[in-house]
Order: C-alpha cells, then structure tokens, then sequence
C-alpha cells in the first residue's frame, strides 16, 4: 500500500489483502469497524454531540454517467440516460461545499463513481474549476480536500495526459488493470485492450515522471476468487506496469449493492454480527445532474437523496431518508432498506 489517504473501500481491501477475508482477525475488524459505526451515529445523529462537522469524510464526484468499457463485474447500468456535469453544476457545488464548515471534515474528493471520468469532453476546463476553489482555499489558509482520481486509462493519450499532469489539482491517480494477464485483462475489461492500456500508463508514468512534483500513482487491480491476493501467479507484462506505478491494491469482487451476481458470494453466510455500514456514515456522491445519492455502491442512482441545484448540500446530509437508514442500520434492520438488503459490500 502507498502512503496516500485511501477510501473505506480501501481500507477494508487493505485488511483483505493482508490477513485474508475468512479469518478470525477479519472477524475482529469487522467488528471494529461496527464500532466505530455505533459511535459516530451517537455522536453525530443520535445525540448530536458533535454539531460543527458533518460524518462526511470523502465524496465522489462523477463527471458522466456512461463506459467506454462494459467490465463483467461492474453493476453500471449502460442503457441509462447519458448524463454529463456542466461546468455550472461543478461550481455550485463547490460554492457551497466550500462556504459550508460542517464540510471541513471531508479529507477526499474523489473524481470518479460509475462511469469513466476522461470522456468528458471539458476536462481541462472542469479540472480548472477545481484547482481555482483550491487556490482559493489555500490563500484563505482554508484545508482543501485531497483530489484522486480513477480511470480506466483506456482514453489516455498525450493530450488528455498532459491536461491531468499540468491541472495543478490531482493529489493522486489511479489506473484499473483488472485481471493478472493480458488475458484476463481484456476478458474482465470487455472491450479495453492491452496493449493501449499499456501504452497509455507508460506514458502517463514517463511524463509524469519527468514533473518536478509528479503525481503519485497506483493501480487497482480484481483479481478472480480462485487466485490469491499476491502478485505471484500473474504474468511478467502485468507485473511490470504494477511495479511501475508507486503502488497497487489487490481486490476481490463485491456485488454493488446486490446488483452484479457473484458467485463466490452466493452461499455466503450473512454476517450477524457487523453492525453499520461506514459508506453511508462517511460518503456522498455527486452525480452530473446534481443528485446526491448516499454510497458509491451506488452506481445507478437508486440511493438518491437530494439535488444540490434544488437544496443545500447540508440539507441533503440531513435529509430523513438519510438519518433512517443510518438509524436502520443500528437496528440491525438492514433489509428493511431497499437499496441496502442484498448488499455484500459493507
Ligand atoms: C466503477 S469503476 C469507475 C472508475 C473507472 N471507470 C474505472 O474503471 O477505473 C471503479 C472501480 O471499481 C472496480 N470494480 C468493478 N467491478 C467491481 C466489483 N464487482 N468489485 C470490486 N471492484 C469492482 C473497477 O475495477 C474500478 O477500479
Ligand atoms: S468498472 Fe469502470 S471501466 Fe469498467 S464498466 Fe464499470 S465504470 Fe466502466
Ligand atoms: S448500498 Fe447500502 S449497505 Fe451497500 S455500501 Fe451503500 S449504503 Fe452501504
């Protein structure tokens, strides 16, 4: 793992990948983390301790709703509409994300969710907006939110590139290289190849490194049940662009929320004993239209909760539908929530 701020997906992906999913210390974590769930709902809903801040510790931006790619494990929907953010929705957002204290608990914005983030065709200028909120913060001695960003890395040319490399904003970048072989990576990528993939994160790596501050780099690669979480069993190719990057994180396939069939899950036994869901105590996503929607499981919009272009973002935090299903959560009534009930994800 490299010393970049990660996700709760991370995080968890962080355990996996060291003490393995089915044993006891797993247990002992998801448990802890249950915890820490119970906790911040007493501090920040119950009892309303803490009024300063909100719960909210990263929120997801998308760009577009629509792929390049059509991954075998990924839950996002194709045939919905293709929606992509104006420039005037990205500043209203952060017009009020930046004039909201609550909102200073947020530590990553991240730009990506469903969809691939480098098809929108204002890039440049949608990264622009953000590095002006961000110079902003920094000349009022305000703290700025560290920006990542994931992509697919299949429309990386020079010049998209160059635009991420000279934007100023990017804090760290990450590339999604599924598989552990050339094969495996255009059989789970459906329709990405190889060998543009390659070419595409060589070149970023060699620009990049030529900055005088380059941007971190990693990569997040799924690697099928049936392998282990080491790079060992992958092929040469695939090993070399994971040592090229400044580091990389193994994952096992979750279900999105229920919405994607994996096998390896099916017969599961449900976990009794875990308690909350740290994405919903801890994220909001943005989506191009404006909506909120709670978890970036989420990747078909089911979980939305408000539209910043309607409300303020402090109110949508607020919203009931929110607070009830944190407060179902407690209850342990999980499956009484829709988008909830079949999710393997927290
Ligand atoms: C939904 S994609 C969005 C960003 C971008 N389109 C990409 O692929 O990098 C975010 C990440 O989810 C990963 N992913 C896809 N299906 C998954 C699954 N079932 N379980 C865990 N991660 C998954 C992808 O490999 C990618 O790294
Ligand atoms: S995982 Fe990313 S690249 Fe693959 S289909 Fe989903 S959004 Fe597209
Ligand atoms: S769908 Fe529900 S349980 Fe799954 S990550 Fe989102 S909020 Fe959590």
């Amino acid at each position: 793992m490299f010393g970049l701020q990660v996700n709760s997906f991370e995080f968890k992906n962080f355990f996996v990948q060291r003490i393995g999913k089915s044993t006891f210390v797993w247990r002992i974590v998801e448990f802890m983390q249950g915890i820490s769930f119970s906790i911040d709902y007493w501090l920040y809903y119950k009892t309303g301790i803490i009024k300063s801040k909100s719960s909210i510790t990263e929120i997801n931006i998308e760009f577009v709703s629509y792929c390049n790619l059509r991954c075998t494990l990924c839950s996002l929907d194709h045939d919905k509409p293709k929606v992509r953010m104006s420039a005037e929705t990205l500043r209203q957002f952060f017009e009020d994300f930046m004039s909201d204290s609550h909102f200073r608990s947020v530590k990553t914005i991240h730009l990506y969710n469903a969809g691939e983030v480098l098809l929108h065709p204002k890039l440049e200028e949608m990264l622009a907006i953000i590095k002006q909120y961000k110079d902003a913060a920094r000349k009022k001695g305000i703290f700025f939110p560290q920006i990542a960003l994931l992509t697919n890395a299949i429309v990386l040319n020079e010049k998209n590139t160059n635009a991420l490399i000279n934007s100023g904003v990017l804090d760290y970048i990450r590339f999604s290289m599924d598989g552990g072989s050339k094969e495996k990576f255009e059989e789970m990528r459906e329709r990405a190849k190889w060998d543009v993939f390659m070419k595409n994160i060589t070149q970023f790596c060699e620009l990049n490194n030529k900055q005088p501050k380059k941007i971190p780099t990693g990569i997040i690669t799924l690697v099928e049940y049936k392998n282990k979480l080491n790079t060992e069993w992958m092929s040469d190719e695939f090993k070399k662009l994971l040592d090229m990057v400044d580091g990389y994180e193994l994952r096992y396939a979750h279900n999105w929320g229920g919405e994607v069939q994996i096998e390896e899950l099916k017969n599961k036994k449900k976990k009794t004993y875990k308690v909350g869901c740290s994405l919903l105590m801890h994220q909001l996503v943005l989506l191009p239209n404006g909506d909120i929607t709670v978890c970036c499981a989420d990747l078909n919009s089911k979980g939305v909760i408000g539209n910043i272009k309607q409300e303020k973002l402090l109110a949508i935090y607020n919203k009931p539908q929110r607070k009830e299903m944190l407060h179902k959560f407690i209850q342990g009534k999980k499956k009484e929530i829709d988008l909830c009930k079949d999710c393997e994800t927290f």
